[in-house]
């Protein structure tokens, strides 16, 4: 075989290929099941996300007769789409947090566990399941007030561990509500904050594929860690720049105070 055959091969049968400058630190407006596929494998340390409650995209509409209707719009079938590339791009020892609330519609109360039912299938390990607790939940009638959702962390391997020392550190995890931000019911800068210091080091890759507004990357970049956020939606793509141009690394920002 010819050198240049070898070092083909040997690049890629190589585990972690890096990702291309193209990618990091950007906000990239598309569909993530097109742009994540031209990710290479093993690229990314952390992901955390949190996917549409509803799809409005022709081609999740499954099945046929009753199915159809039932089941249009079923944000578990992107979520489980998009999750199985995730397997492929996440590192070995990569995490991946996965935020749902519930609904009350089709499947309900119990939609959570029907997703992490099929990412269990393609091979996920659900380590730990957080309670995201709200303290100022919206108020319903007849029925109980839903005050929390849910962050359920997947591993590729069993063999897992957090980047950073956990001490007593609870699963219930209390903060509030954020107003929306745009037309986007963002999650507020404590979550992706708390996932990103447990689970990422800095300067690893963040990827947030259903990023909206742009908080998982706001976040990393204030932790200084590398991020890559993608949007279908070209408004959310548009409001998440603007945050990120208005933020600066902390640790950046400290040295520069203790240099003024
Ligand atoms: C619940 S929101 C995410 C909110 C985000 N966590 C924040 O803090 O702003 C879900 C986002 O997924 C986007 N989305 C829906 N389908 C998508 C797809 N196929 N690829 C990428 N983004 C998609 C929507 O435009 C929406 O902004």
């Amino acid at each position: 075989m010819s050198k240049m055959a070898i070092d083909i091969e040997n690049q890629y049968n190589q585990k972690t290929l890096s990702i291309s400058d193209n990618f990091v630190n950007q906000i990239i407006c598309g569909d993530c099941l097109e742009i994540m596929p031209t990710f290479p494998k093993n690229c990314i340390d952390l992901v955390v996300t949190s996917p549409p409650y509803f799809n409005i995209q022709k081609k999740y509409q499954r099945g046929t007769g009753y199915h159809y209707s039932k089941d249009f719009g079923e944000p578990l079938y992107i979520m489980e789409d998009a999750s199985q590339e995730l397997l492929r791009i996440l590192k070995d020892d990569g995490s991946f947090c996965l935020n749902l609330g519930f609904s009350y519609g089709e499947t309900g109360v119990l939609r959570p566990f029907y997703i992490v039912k099929r990412l269990i299938r393609q091979g996920w390990i659900c380590i730990d399941v957080i309670i995201w607790h709200k303290n100022n939940p919206v108020p319903l009638q007849g029925r109980l007030t839903n005050a929390f959702e849910y962050i359920f962390v997947f591993s590729k391997s069993p063999v897992w561990s957090f980047k950073k020392q956990i001490n007593y550190e609870h699963n219930v995890w209390t903060f509030p509500v954020e107003a929306r931000i745009g037309t986007v019911a963002s999650f507020p800068e404590e979550l992706p904050k708390k996932c990103i210091e447990f689970m990422s080091r800095e300067n690893d890759i963040v990827l947030d594929p259903f990023v909206g507004s742009g908080t998982t990357c706001v976040v990393a970049k204030k932790l200084n860690r590398k991020y890559i956020g993608i949007d279908i939606s070209q408004e959310c793509c548009e409001v998440a720049k603007r945050r990120l141009s208005d933020t600066k690394s902390i640790i950046k920002k400290r040295l520069f105070d203790e240099y003024k």
